[in-house]
């Protein structure tokens, strides 16, 4: 792994505070004794001794809206409010919580949900604001767009590990619309970052009175407002009374592998991620795709394979891709069940994880140095002790 000069700034303005930015704002803040003071945070509501929810506002839908009347659901964008107006437009919220709002919306260059980076400078501002030693907060929501909050929910749920909740918030329809779904989705997710219930079950998703699990959780639906399910393992409860009400006692997923947003943060592309892409199989697969991916600057792929991981062509392209150094994962493009192991593999089945997130954890064991033989067992290793089909390198 390449040490970028540029990572060492962060790494060391994190731990140790000495770029010219960090040494002013803490000159500003040298008497901080909690993160909120240290991070700037503003709380919105009056009583104090209500939970404190960092409200991560990167727009999307639940921000959007249209100039073509109360029915369009499709073709707004046009309007936009904030999410301090989010929040007023719920103005019960602050009878329960504490809110304080970060902006992390892209001026023009993009969504939230194309850029590595951004996404992952908020993750590193949540990690600090609430796993810091001085964190005085008790959960966090992102607003997203809902093409891809599952991407940046499951990265949140591989970074963040202090057993604070972070929820992922998004509508379906536009604050526009005759029945806007964002109000109600927003303030579910306020309550469940809220509740100390939420605790250690990782990161979370309320949408449409479900609450999923980050780790299995995908848009199964490309228009209706029930859009979100989970791959495996069912919802993890329901709202009642826009209450979070849980099934089961808190655990976490077998599969998932937490990484070190320090360590992660030490990779040569920082303060983005490397670069993978996700190939999508079918009859007539034409390998030299994979080539393609390696020859644009890709340093890892995920293929969406047949049925439970095939890939119905192009294994010398495969193998001279391996050879090259791209890493290579293959999930499954069937909506349910796994991408099981192979008796010898080269590459990683990507077990019940989604392609969606296999590409994400990708890109996460690129940057913490894992080559193939160590992305195998990482995507692999609890499968194979499952079905008693243990793997060594070389054997
Ligand atoms: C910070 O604390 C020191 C020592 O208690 C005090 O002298 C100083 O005035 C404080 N500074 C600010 C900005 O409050
Ligand atoms: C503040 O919140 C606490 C905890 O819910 C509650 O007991 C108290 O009555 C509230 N105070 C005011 C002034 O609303
Ligand atoms: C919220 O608090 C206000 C007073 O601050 C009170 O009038 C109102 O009834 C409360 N609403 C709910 C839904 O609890
Ligand atoms: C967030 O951005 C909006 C829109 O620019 C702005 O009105 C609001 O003050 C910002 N909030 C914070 C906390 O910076
Ligand atoms: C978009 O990015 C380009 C290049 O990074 C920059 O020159 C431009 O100012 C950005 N535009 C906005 C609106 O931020
Ligand atoms: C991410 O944070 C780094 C370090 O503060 C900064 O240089 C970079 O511009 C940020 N990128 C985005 C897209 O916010
Ligand atoms: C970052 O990389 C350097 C050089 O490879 C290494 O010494 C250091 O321990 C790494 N830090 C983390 C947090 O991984
Ligand atoms: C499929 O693989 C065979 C050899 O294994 C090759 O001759 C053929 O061109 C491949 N087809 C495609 C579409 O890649
Ligand atoms: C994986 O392990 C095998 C057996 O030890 C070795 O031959 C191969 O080079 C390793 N692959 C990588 C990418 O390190």
């Amino acid at each position: 792994m390449r040490f970028h000069s540029f990572a060492i700034a962060a790494l060391v303005a994190i731990s140790e505070a000495t770029t010219p930015d960090v040494l002013h704002r803490n000159k500003a803040r040298q008497n901080a004794t909690t993160a909120s003071e240290r991070l700037g945070l503003e709380w919105l509501g009056g009583n104090s001794s209500l939970p404190k929810v960092l409200i991560l506002f990167t727009g999307g839908t639940i921000s959007g809206g249209s100039i073509y009347g109360a029915l369009d659901d499709t073709q707004y964008g046009q309007l936009s409010i904030t999410g301090e107006t989010i929040i007023s437009r719920n103005p019960y919220l602050l009878n329960h919580t504490q809110l304080a709002v970060s902006n992390w919306t892209t001026d023009g260059n993009g969504s939230t949900g194309t850029n590595d980076a951004l996404v992952m400078n908020m993750t590193r501002f949540a990690h600090d604001a609430l796993c810091s030693p001085d964190s005085d907060i008790d959960g966090a929501v992102f607003t997203h767009g809902t093409n891809s909050l599952e991407e940046t929910a499951f990265l949140m749920d591989l970074l963040v590990n202090c057993g604070k909740p972070v929820v992922g918030a998004g509508a379906m329809r536009p604050w526009t619309h005759l029945s806007f779904d964002g109000d109600a989705n927003f303030f579910d997710s306020v309550m469940l970052a809220a509740s100390p219930e939420s605790r250690n079950r990782g990161a979370l998703v309320a949408f449409n009175a479900r609450i999923l699990s980050a780790f299995w959780v995908t848009k199964l639906h490309s228009t209706n407002p029930d859009a979100f399910w989970s791959t495996a393992g069912g919802d993890l409860g329901i709202f009642i009374n826009s209450l979070p009400v849980f099934f089961n006692s808190p655990s976490q997923s077998l599969w998932k592998h937490e990484f070190s947003i320090a360590h992660v943060s030490n990779h040569s592309t920082y303060p983005a991620l490397p670069k993978v892409d996700i190939l999508y199989a079918a009859r007539e697969f034409d390998g030299k795709l994979v080539l393609d991916t390696r020859a644009n600057g890709a340093d890892g792929v995920v293929i969406a394979g047949t049925g439970n991981g095939g890939i119905p062509n192009g294994s010398a392209q495969i193998k001279e891709a391996l050879d090259s150094g791209l890493q290579i994962v293959v999930g499954t493009r069937s909506p349910y069940g796994p991408s099981s192991p192979s008796v010898k593999p080269s590459y990683a089945k990507s077990g019940f994880l989604h392609v969606i997130q296999a590409r994400i954890m990708l890109q996460l064991a690129i940057a913490s140095g894992m080559g193939m033989n160590e992305t195998i067992g990482l995507f692999e290793g609890r499968f194979r002790t499952a079905i008693g089909q243990e793997w060594t390198p070389g054997r």
